[in-house]
């Protein structure tokens, strides 16, 4: 995680190191620092804790200009987020922000330790400038000086670097972590994580491939590629959405985003379905007939999106699916080859495990899709085929609105891909898709429920854990309601299958225990009732998600039920994630957490 930025003008480069930290928050908020040249010296200012910490000291020491400059938002690897392992670190003649883990820091720092080395931090990344600062005396040109130095490093890394003396000389060099360099709009250049942190200046973007170093002035810059061959590199026109910092009428962007998710869902939708004659069109040559299996990988809320999905496609193909977590997949040797469809489902395009696992089954021989919400991510250009989800830029830590397009592009993929293999008819994928034509009107009616949820959210912030439950496609959604109120509320909940609480988890039920049981009225909605019998038998302080005729059936047992409209099993999914997104929201406004930067975590997770 963390983001970096740097910039060379010539010119005043603060503000714009400040706004471009503003669009890398979301990489993670423990500390942020930034650091100028001019006239020989050297400015750094660095607080612990959120950028706007970082802004008040600034505003408070005094800015000092300069025409160069990094600046750096992070999410802590090694060492606490205290102001003193905020970057940039400053070794002797070195200046450096860091985004990545280095692997075999501790020798390293063990090496450089016994050699003298004054260590000012817990970081790995002070290590790196040790090393370069070391070569230095030994190399005078900086650019092989570097390069033999960051030459050292296992593990991942996306770095700037400024060097004392060189006040036009930005340096950036990637390994396993994103890193883009931009030729300015106007003047200059400037290196970023990505190109959004750019967008405010800079619209001709080249991403920088694994183990480039780039060397850049006000006027030029040139690329190396890890061989240390000089190279060239293409540059892409990128028109990066400017990201609305705003959040209307709502008091956080949580609220904000998941208020547009009919919006969202119907503009995803409508790149996929044509309303008119309710026909699929998917964009990808995908011969479905040439598979034997499909893989979903993907981590956090994106993989319970997938998740969903391994029902549906099951369900529309009769093909096995296989979902997993990315950390788990990718270091388990798994069986890949020419026969496979392998999906990676991700909102930012740039979460390392999923990318790592996205590259395991190239390697292998599958044929790649990305179902990506940032178009100029990695994934988007790496994947044999990508399918873009339309969620807009999702600022909210805890994504919501990404989530439900994510799902909306897997149903249109399960219709397309079924009718494609011959499971089902052309009539049947009609009808389905004319199903998911009324989902912008059925989710903004789900959010009818916001009065009786608040209310159950008043209880819920006095708890310390509950359960979610659900089978079928609602058992992914239990597991996505759990996980939002874990990440903003820091409340403990799991999400189980229905079924399975009777093999440990139900010795948890007492009457202190909250349960919400997502029950849509589908096939599988009686088996759900016996397992909302035996709860209740228990004591369990339970409230079902369920339909209007079933939410008085409930009631008359003497338990609570919220009545959500009805619908299909196929859009099931996504009317009862409206509810428990909801739940978590307004028992974090509540408890007075974080909503939209809650502790601990980042947005975009490129560390492994
Ligand atoms: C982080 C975020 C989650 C997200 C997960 C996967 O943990 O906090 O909200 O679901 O990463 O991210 P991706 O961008 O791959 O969907």
């Amino acid at each position: 995680m963390c983001g970096i930025i740097g910039i060379v003008t010539g010119h005043t480069v603060v503000t714009g190191l400040i706004s471009s930290l503003k669009l890398l928050e979301y990489r993670g908020y423990d500390s942020a620092g930034i650091a100028t040249m001019q006239d020989g010296q050297v400015w750094r200012e660095r607080a612990a804790g959120k950028l706007a910490n970082l802004e008040k000291k600034i505003k408070d020491d005094g800015v000092r200009e300069g025409g160069i400059g990094i600046g750096h938002t992070r999410w802590a690897t090694h060492g606490a987020p205290t102001e003193g392992n905020a970057h940039p670190h400053i070794v002797d003649n070195v200046i450096i922000v860091h985004n990545g883990i280095i692997e075999n820091y501790a020798e390293l720092r063990d090496e450089l330790l016994e050699n003298g080395a004054n260590m000012q931090s817990e970081t790995d990344t002070e290590v790196i400038g040790h090393l370069i600062s070391q070569q230095l005396k030994i190399d005078k040109n900086i650019e092989t000086a570097v390069q033999t130095a960051i030459g050292k490093l296992t593990g991942a890394f996306a770095l700037a670097i400024m060097i004392k003396g060189e006040e036009n000389l930005l340096i950036g060099a990637r390994k396993g972590c994103p890193l883009v360099v931009g030729i300015g709009d106007v003047e200059g250049h400037y290196i970023g994580s990505d190109a959004l942190a750019l967008s405010p200046f800079s619209r001709q973007i080249i991403y920088l491939e694994e183990g480039d170093f780039v060397f850049a002035s006000k006027e030029d810059y040139r690329i190396f590629d890890q061989a240390g061959t000089l190279v060239t590199r293409d540059i892409n026109h990128v028109e990066v959405q400017s990201a609305t910092m705003d959040k209307g009428n709502h008091k956080h962007y949580m609220a904000k985003e998941f208020f547009e998710q009919p919006d969202v869902v119907q503009h995803t939708l409508a790149h996929y379905l044509n309303m008119d004659d309710n026909q699929i069109n998917i964009d990808a040559n995908l011969d479905i007939k040439k598979f034997d299996r499909i893989i979903i990988v993907s981590c956090g809320t994106s993989y319970y999106a997938a998740s969903v999905a391994k029902y549906w496609l099951e369900e529309a193909t009769n093909m096995s699916v296989e979902v997993d977590v990315a950390s788990e997949y990718r270091y388990r040797n798994p069986p890949l080859n020419a026969k496979c469809l392998f999906i990676v489902v991700s909102q930012s395009g740039e979460t390392a495990d999923s990318l790592a696992a996205l590259r395991l089954a190239k390697h292998k021989g599958a044929t790649t899709v990305a179902i990506v919400n940032v178009s100029t991510s990695t994934m988007s250009r790496e994947a044999d085929f990508v399918l873009p989800t339309f969620a807009g830029i999702e600022v909210c830590v805890a994504s919501t609105k990404a989530f439900m397009c994510q799902i909306s592009v897997l149903a249109t993929l399960s219709i397309a891909l079924g009718k494609a293999i011959g499971h089902i008819n052309a009539d049947q994928a009609t009808t389905m898709a004319s199903d998911l034509a009324q989902l912008p009107r059925l989710i903004n009616d789900a959010f009818m429920v916001e009065p009786e949820i608040k209310e159950l959210a008043h209880d819920i912030s006095k708890v310390e854990h509950m359960l979610f439950l659900g089978r079928n496609t609602s058992f992914p959604i239990a597991m996505e309601g759990a996980l939002k109120l874990k990440e903003i509320t820091y409340i403990h909940a799991e999400g189980y299958a229905a079924g399975e609480l009777k093999h440990g988890p139900i010795a948890l039920i007492d009457e202190k225990m909250p349960l919400i049981i997502i029950a849509p009225d589908n096939e599988v909605y009686e088996k759900t009732r016996s397992n909302i019998e035996e709860i209740a038998a228990r004591g369990g302080d339970i409230t079902v998600l369920t339909t209007q005729k079933r939410a008085k059936e409930i009631r008359k047992l003497g338990l609570k039920a919220i009545a959500l409209p009805d619908c299909s099993s196929f859009l099931a999914p996504f009317i009862y994630t409206v509810p428990v997104q909801l739940l978590a929201y307004h028992t974090a406004v509540h408890m007075g957490t974080d909503v939209d930067q809650p502790r601990n975590l980042a947005k975009s997770v490129t560390v492994e």
